[in-house]
C-alpha cells in the first residue's frame, strides 16, 4: 500500500512524505515514493498519519459480560476510534489469573479482534486482593498485571506484588482507591502516596503505573515522586480532562474515580504540558442503560477519544498535535513495550461532526459527549499493514 502526499510523524516532527507499506512489520518514509511495487495508492494530501493510536485501559467485558461489550465490537469500537493496539482489563469472569483462563481469553482474541489486543492478567487472585498470582508464569501471555476495578488494600500484598514485578521486570498498572476514605481524592491519594512509600522502603526498581488519575493531589504527589527519581508513570481520560462534577447531568458522567473539580481539572490540564502525565488512556467501560441506571460505573470512549482531546487540547492551543501523538500513541507503546507493526492512523484535522451515540460500534451507548461537536476525525486505521477502518461519508 502506498500513501501519497500526507503529513507523516517520524522522529517527533511531521514531515510531508509518502509512505509505503510493505508488509504487516517494515515501511519506507520518503520523498516520491514509486507506485510500481505497490498495488494500492491512495493520494492523502492534506492529512495526516500518525502512528496507531494505543489504550492501555480498556474494558471489553468477555467472557462474562458479552451483553455489555465483545472482544468483537470492543476492537472494532477502537479501531474506528484510530486505535491500533488496546489493552484489555482484567475485571471478566473467569478471571484471567491463571493459565487457562488467559489461554481462553486469547484464543477469542485470536478469533475475533481486528487490532492488537493485549490482555492483563490479575495481581492477585479472583482480583481478591488476598494472594498474588503466579507472575512469572503468566508474564509471557499477558501485558501487564492489574487488579483494576478492585484496589490492593493490603500494604503486604502490595509489597509482594512490587516485588514480583521487580523481578519479572513486568508492570503493575494500580486502581488506586482506598476505601478508608470517604473523599475520592483523599481515597486516590493516600492510596497512591502508599505505593509510592512501599516502592522506596524496598528500595527496587518497579514498573509502576497509576490509572486513571483524576485529582489535583494526586498530580503533585506524582510529580514529586518523579522528580525524586522513582520509576513511575500515570495516565488520565479525557472526561477528567474536560469535565468537572458541575457538568454531571446524567448517569453517563458517573464513573470510578469520579470527576474533580475545576481545580483538579486545571491541574490535570496542567500535567499534561508539563508531562507529568504520561498517557491518555480512555477507561472505555461499557454498561447497558440498565445497569447505568441502577448504579454502574464508567463510561466509554473509544470512539471520541481522539476527536476529544484534539478538539479540548490541541484546537485549544495547550498543546500542539506532537505532544498528543505522544500522549495517545509514543508514550502508551513505550511504557507497556507495544510490539512495533505497520500501524497508522490517518487524520483529517479539519473535519468535524456531532458525537451521536447510536452510531458507535461499542455496545456501549454511556458517553458523556452526546451531542458535543468534535473537530478532527479518524479516516483509516491500519494495523499490521492492512486497513481495518475507514470512513466513509
Ligand atoms: C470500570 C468498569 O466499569 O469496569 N469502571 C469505572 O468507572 N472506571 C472499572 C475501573 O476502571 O476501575
Ligand atoms: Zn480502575
Amino acid at each position: 500500500m502506498l500513501l501519497k502526499n500526507a503529513f507523516i510523524y517520524t522522529d517527533g516532527s511531521f514531515n510531508s512524505s509518502d509512505l509505503l507499506i510493505i508488509n504487516e512489520k517494515q515501511w519506507i518514509v520518503g520523498k516520491n515514493l514509486s507506485s510500481i511495487e505497490s498495488k494500492q495508492v491512495i493520494d492523502l494530501t492534506g492529512k495526516y498519519i500518525i502512528p496507531g493510536l494505543v489504550d492501555v485501559h480498556v474494558h471489553l467485558r468477555e467472557p462474562g459480560f458479552d451483553y455489555k461489550e465483545t472482544i468483537l465490537t470492543g476492537s472494532k469500537s477502537a479501531a474506528k476510534g484510530g486505535f491500533t493496539s488496546i489493552c484489555a482489563m482484567p475485571n471478566v469472569i473467569p478471571a484471567p489469573d491463571n493459565i487457562n483462563s488467559i489461554k481462553m481469553v486469547q484464543d477469542i482474541i485470536n478469533k475475533d479482534a481486528c487490532i492488537n489486543v493485549y490482555q492483563y492478567g490479575c495481581i492477585t487472585e479472583n482480583r481478591q486482593g488476598k494472594k498474588t498470582t503466579e507472575f512469572s508464569m503468566l508474564k509471557d501471555y499477558v501485558t501487564s498485571f492489574s487488579d483494576d476495578g478492585n484496589p490492593v488494600s493490603s500494604d503486604l500484598v502490595m509489597k509482594e506484588a512490587i516485588n514480583k514485578a521487580s523481578f519479572n521486570d513486568v508492570l503493575i498498572a494500580a486502581h488506586c482507591e482506598d476505601f478508608s476514605y470517604d473523599d475520592p481524592r483523599m481515597s486516590e491519594y493516600m492510596n497512591i502516596k502508599r505505593d509510592i512509600e512501599l516502592i522506596k522502603d524496598m528500595n527496587i526498581t518497579c514498573r509502576y503505573h497509576v490509572c486513571h488519575v483524576s485529582s489535583k493531589k494526586s498530580i503533585e504527589l506524582i510529580r514529586e515522586a518523579k522528580k525524586q527519581g522513582i520509576s513511575i508513570t500515570c495516565e488520565t481520560a479525557p472526561h477528567y480532562l474536560i469535565f468537572t462534577n458541575e457538568d454531571v447531568i446524567s448517569e453517563n458522567f458517573k464513573m470510578n474515580p469520579p470527576l474533580g473539580d475545576k481545580e483538579d481539572k486545571q491541574a490535570l490540564l496542567q500535567a499534561i504540558c508539563d508531562g507529568t502525565i504520561d498517557m491518555i488512556a480512555t477507561d472505555h467501560a461499557p454498561h447497558t442503560h440498565e445497569d447505568k441506571l441502577s448504579g454502574a460505573m464508567g463510561v466509554i470512549g473509544l470512539e471520541t477519544a481522539f476527536s476529544s482531546m484534539y478538539t479540548y487540547l490541541v484546537e485549544t492551543g495547550l498543546i500542539n498535535l506532537e505532544r498528543l501523538v505522544e500522549l495517545m500513541a509514543i508514550n502508551p507503546a513505550t511504557t507497556y513495550r507495544i510490539p512495533g507493526y505497520s500501524d497508522f492512523t490517518v487524520l483529517d484535522t479539519d473535519a468535524d461532526y456531532i458525537v451521536k451515540a447510536d452510531t458507535f460500534l461499542s455496545k456501549g451507548r454511556n458517553t458523556p459527549f452526546e451531542g458535543m461537536r468534535m473537530k478532527g476525525r479518524i479516516i483509516k486505521t491500519i494495523c499490521k499493514g492492512k486497513i481495518v477502518w475507514e470512513f466513509t461519508q
